[in-house]
């Protein structure tokens, strides 16, 4: 094999070879650069004039872990835990040279190395858990042996990496480099080594800080207790933590067995198919088909926020977390002042829980400006509307706009449920305008949703795209519509669960069944959060609906105590026997005789229009791909990651069933359940949304 074609280099200088890994994007560990590395190891370890060998990695980064596209499929050539074998059993001292990231089995690469050294900038992480495994080379046995096992558990099963200082300091580096010198320091690094003629160490040999499990036996169940709120439903973190155990009570061969066995087991389980398919699909979402890297952007210095309300200082939070200056723009005084008060507030609780510092606090401040008049956007190169939900006020606002904006500026809405095309309309610029919808809390939810609308130009979606991901957001591309992906799914499901307590069922039920399924929360519990009052008003309110009627009994929610449900000071919900009543008149009123409404009943009821919704969405080309939902549901409305977005799971659950399913309640419920032409053609030909393409128009 030719240097060019193979995916490692190697060179040697003085005592030392150098082997790099050379495969873009992220050296990860492929069956090809598997047997490259075997073999380089192998010819270092022949060659008598070699002494040491320092691994290291070309491009941004050390290793980003094993390839991910070979999950699933037949393993080829040797494995990584043989791999690893070789390295750590190599009679010639090897030294990782990592930069950027080391990541799963990039960090177990170098976990089983004789040494570490790292750049300052540098990170080291086993993110496994968040594909839904467990580490699969080692990791759970020899990170615990070198940083102590309370540390290995809480990596390991957080699967957030650590830098370089904070890995330096817990034993994990043996040093740490010049930031731009990192293969001659490692080099010299390892001519010491040589020089001071020790032998190799290697981690499997260690076992005093294993010893941390013996002196607290309750370590693990400690553990355990301490996160069951958050490993809920998850199977993997549970892995994690018996393969760490077992790397305390096991010798390490035993413990590396396990740890296979348990890699082997989650691997091929549906929660770990469901949480690749996530990691894939926000990448994914990044790909416009009529866009590449080549599409121009128009370069944004400054952004303009229009409305400082509970939308509006979330969404300049964003930009000012990024470095970007923002000018926010009230309509009245009192408005502003509260919004820029609450901007503070916001920081300086996060300062307080010590994720920034008070300088960090300042600068962030600094950068925003505030204003009462349109017109001191001139300067912007984008601008978001976050204005009241009300299509004249959005109309007149982007009419002056146009009249104040620099003719280059982007103009932008967080409409939730308006017609961009309409708002774009009223500008002479239609081009430049376009949805950018936010999720509240905007400064903490993942998603974006980027309304393409009718006339918007490629340049400003492709700037929009690169915008989100620079302030850290998943931008979807969406198309316009009623409530566009998410909220127009979720609108199936409210409507839904608004008929089911009427049929026989309480919110509690509802709230319970979506919460199981593994929601944060169910649709009650939800409108309670967000407000019952939202887009209701007591002069048109028709006393009708047990919505209408909460409202009128001032249960708007938990801002004011109750809603669905009764709040104490705390915030915690109990069922109410008012609101029990409320319900139970509403369905008499409108002759409805209660039932017994099964779980199985609720979710189904609840989820699958909400599928049904998202074929019909697919088909009218609102969403680019299947997966591209998925992403909306699982960063903006915290569907469950091990269960992939709504739907991957309808493909799990069969498109048959769930067709059958959708039929049998239009025979009792009528026309809401009428099943999409796309729904019914893939289920007819047993295919699913995963294999779906709409360019290619069918099922692939
Ligand atoms: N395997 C295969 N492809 C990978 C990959 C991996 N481990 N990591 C990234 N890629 C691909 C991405 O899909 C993307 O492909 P695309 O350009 O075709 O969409 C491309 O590499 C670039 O990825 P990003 O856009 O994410 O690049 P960033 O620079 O933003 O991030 C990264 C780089 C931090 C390394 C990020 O890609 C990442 O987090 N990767 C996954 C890391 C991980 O989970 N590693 C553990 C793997 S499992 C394992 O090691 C099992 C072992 O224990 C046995
Ligand atoms: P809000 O009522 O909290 O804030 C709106 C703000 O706009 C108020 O502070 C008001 O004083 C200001 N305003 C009104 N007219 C103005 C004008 N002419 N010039 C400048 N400021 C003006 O409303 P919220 O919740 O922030 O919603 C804003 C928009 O975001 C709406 O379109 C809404 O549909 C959308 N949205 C809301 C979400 C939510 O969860 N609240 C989620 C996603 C989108």
């Amino acid at each position: 094999m030719s240097d060019q074609n193979t995916p490692t280099r190697m060179r040697v200088e003085g005592r030392v070879a150098v082997v790099t890994l050379t495969a873009p994007p992220v050296n990860a560990l492929s069956s090809t650069l598997r047997e490259s590395l075997r073999e380089r190891i192998g010819q270092a370890g022949q060659d008598a004039g070699i002494g040491a060998i320092v691994l290291t990695g070309a491009g941004r980064l050390f290793c980003g872990g094993a390839d991910i596209t070979e999950f699933g499929k037949a393993p080829q050539g040797i494995g990584l835990g043989e791999l690893l074998a070789i390295v750590e059993t190599s009679n010639k001292p090897i030294v990782a040279a990592i930069h950027g990231q080391a990541l799963g089995g990039g960090l177990e690469l170098a976990l089983a190395c004789h040494h570490r050294v790292a750049t300052p900038s540098a990170k080291l992480g086993l993110p496994e858990v968040k594909l839904g495994i467990v580490p699969g080379a080692g990791g759970t046995q020899r990170l615990p042996r070198i940083v102590g096992p309370e540390k290995a558990l809480e990596m390991i099963t957080s699967g957030q990496p650590v830098s370089a200082k904070a890995a330096h300091a817990m034993g994990l580096l043996d040093a740490l480099t010049a930031e731009d010198a990192l293969v001659s320091d490692v080099v010299a690094f390892a001519e010491d080594v040589l020089a001071a003629g020790r032998t190799s160490p290697r981690i499997r040999d260690r076992n005093d800080r294993l010893a941390e499990a013996r002196e607290n036996p309750n370590l693990f169940k400690d553990f355990r207790d301490a996160n069951t709120k958050k490993f809920r439903g998850f199977e993997a973190p549970e892995g994690c933590i018996r393969c760490v155990e077992a790397a305390c009570t096991l010798p390490f061969d035993e413990g590396l067995a396990f740890e296979r066995e348990t890699f082997l087991r989650l691997v091929a389980g549906a929660q770990s198919v469901a949480q690749r398919h996530v990691f894939f699909a926000e990448r994914e979402a990044a790909k416009i088909p009529d866009m590449s890297g080549d599409t121009p952007t128009l370069p944004i210095t400054r952004v303009g926020v229009v409305g400082a309300g509970t939308m509006g200082g979330g969404i300049a939070m964003n930009f000012l977390n990024a470095g970007i200056p923002v000018t926010i723009v009230e309509a009245k005084p009192e408005a502003l002042e509260r919004g820029l008060e609450t901007i503070r507030r916001n920081y300086d609780n996060t300062a307080r829980k010590g994720r920034i510092s008070a300088a960090d606090v300042e600068t962030r401040m600094g950068l925003l400006s505030d204003g009462l008049d349109l017109a001191a956007l001139a300067e912007c190169d984008l601008i978001i509307e976050a204005v009241f939900e009300d299509l004249d006020l959005k109309r007149a606002v982007f009419s002056r706009l146009d009249a104040v904006a620099k003719p280059s500026a982007i103009l932008a809405t967080n409409t939730s449920y308006l017609d961009v095309d309409v708002i774009a309309g009223m500008t002479g610029r239609p081009e430049h305008v376009l949805g950018l919808h936010f999720f509240s809390p905007a400064n903490v939810m993942r998603l974006l949703e980027v309304v393409r609308g009718e006339k918007t130009d490629t340049r400003v979606l492709a700037t929009a795209m690169q915008l989100g991901r620079r302030i850290g957001k998943v931008a979807v591309v969406v198309g316009v519509c009623h409530g566009f992906v998410g909220n127009r799914m979720l609108a199936e499901r409210q409507r839904e669960a608004n008929g089911l307590i009427l049929e026989g069922a309480l919110p509690q039920d509802v709230d319970r069944v979506i919460q199981e399924f593994g929601l944060p929360m169910g649709p009650f519990a939800m409108s309670d959060l967000a407000g019952l009052d939202i887009g209701w008003s007591a002069q048109t309110s028709k006393g009708e609906s047990v919505r209408d009627i909460l409202c009128e009994r001032d249960r708007r929610g938990q801002k004011t105590g109750r809603g669905f449900y009764d709040y104490d000071e705390t915030r915690k919900a109990t069922p109410s026997a008012e609101v029990e009543a409320v319900i139970r008149e509403v369905s008499q009123r409108q002759g409805l005789t209660r039932r017994a409404v099964s779980d199985q009943e609720i979710l189904e009821r609840c989820l699958y229009p909400m599928v049904n919704e998202g074929a019909k969405i697919l088909e009218e080309g609102k969403a680019l791909r299947a997966s591209d939902i998925d992403t909306v549901w699982v960063n903006g409305y915290g569907w469950p990651v091990y269960r992939g977005g709504p739907m991957h799971w309808a493909d799990t659950v069969g498109l048959g069933t769930i067709l059958e399913r959708m039929r049998a309640f239009r025979a009792e419920h009528g026309d809401a359940f009428n099943p999409s032409a796309l729904l019914e053609r893939l289920a007819a030909e047993d295919g699913g949304f995963s294999g779906y393409d709409r360019r290619a128009g069918q099922a692939a």
